[in-house]
């Protein structure tokens, strides 16, 4: 038995009040799913800068009413203290996922990335603090390794950020080390890497490549690739980081805490490989893709070249085992895509 197997089953029993910040969003309706099938009290706390609420009547439909009646959904802003105040109320664990990702995003408008992503955590912090919370869950991010050349990325070793969305997420675990330090608090950082899966937007400029890919090969629609193709990621299938979480949130080891993690499989995949591997998983529904070729066009600006976890660290401490390595969740992946795509 895992350690998530063993927590999977211990937890109906025990339930406890989580609060998701970023809910209506891809991670956070996720772990909305997650939390409320295992029987959880769940506050969701999301502006809808970037989410949607289709993403919660999704979860509405996947759970029954009883579970749906734990849920507590309050429309807020992360910016605004009050908000974070009345979300924060009464609650155990906080999984922190609101913010603005995308590197091309915070070099266009580094001050708003700047509002959410570093006013916004601080404010989640303060209001986690007042409310005495167990433990402080927040996803950080793989961009944090910068400039560092280094593979596989180890959580010690960083380099300089490139971007100021990177910038943002490493304040975000240096504000969270000195709140452990000065408060006596407890949080824990997931650095994530390229996460895929269910409830992930294809649509906009910022979107992550795989919805985006796989958007534009079921409407045969021209495949842009940054570069060469030989750019290599871990990516990473949202199981694996909801099960991380979840972990994180009631990891028992004595220095589980005030750490950060690296949230991947271990994996490095080219985005050549990746294109190849969603052709692949699409083409026997959809015929058109016999054949189908990307297009090349130029590096994009902020991008590092390779990303690739060392995760012994979490598998360590938390008790981390990845459930699925990256075909495994393009298959899983894939069914909701083409139901959601194809409506
Ligand atoms: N998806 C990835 O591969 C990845 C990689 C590294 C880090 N992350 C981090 O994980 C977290 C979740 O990312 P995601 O991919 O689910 O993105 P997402 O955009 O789908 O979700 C973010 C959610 O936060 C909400 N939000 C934004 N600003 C807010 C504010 N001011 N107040 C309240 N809610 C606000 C959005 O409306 C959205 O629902 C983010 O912190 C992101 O930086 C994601």
């Amino acid at each position: 038995m895992t350690a998530y197997t063993e927590l999977l089953a211990q937890l109906p029993n025990q339930p406890k009040t989580w609060l998701i910040t970023g809910v209506a969003g891809f991670i956070g309706s996720n772990l909305l799913e997650q939390l409320l099938k295992l029987d959880q009290n769940v506050v969701g706390l999301d502006n809808f800068a970037t989410g949607h609420r289709h993403n919660l009547q999704q979860i509405k439909d996947a759970v029954t009413p009883q579970q749906w009646a734990r849920f507590n959904f309050i429309e807020g802003d992360i910016r605004v203290l009050d908000d974070c105040h009345k979300a924060c109320a009464g609650v155990d664990y906080i999984l922190h996922q609101a913010a603005l990702g995308s590197v091309p995003r915070s070099l266009e408008d580094p001050i708003t990335t700047n509002g959410t992503n570093i006013d916004g955590f601080l404010n989640m912090l303060v209001a986690a603090r007042d409310a005495k919370v167990s433990r402080f869950v927040y996803a950080a991010s793989s961009s944090t390794y910068g400039d560092h050349p280094g593979l596989p990325k180890v959580e010690d070793v960083i380099g300089k950020p490139l971007s100021p969305y990177a910038v943002t997420k490493l304040v975000n675990e240096q504000y969270a080390d000195v709140f452990a330090r000065a408060y006596g608090f407890k949080t824990i950082g997931l650095r994530y890497f390229n996460i895929f899966g269910a409830h992930q937007d294809p649509e906009g400029a910022y979107a992550a490549v795989v919805p985006k890919w796989t958007s534009a090969m079921i409407h045969n629609q021209p495949v842009f690739i940054n570069g060469d193709g030989e750019t290599s990621r871990d990516f990473c299938y949202i199981a694996n980081t909801v099960q991380a979480n979840l972990l994180a949130a009631t990891a028992q080891h004595p220095d589980a805490a005030n750490q950060v993690y690296n949230v991947a499989v271990g994996d490095r995949t080219t985005l050549n490989d990746l294109f190849e591997a969603i052709r692949v998983t699409l083409e026997p529904r959809f015929p058109h893709l016999q054949g189908f070729k990307p297009t090349y066009r130029d590096f994009r600006a902020g991008d590092v070249r390779h990303s690739l976890a060392d995760i012994t660290k979490a598998r360590t401490l938390l008790g981390y085992a990845p459930s699925h390595r990256i075909q495994e969740g393009l298959l899983e992946a894939m069914d909701w895509y083409v139901s959601d795509l194809t409506k």
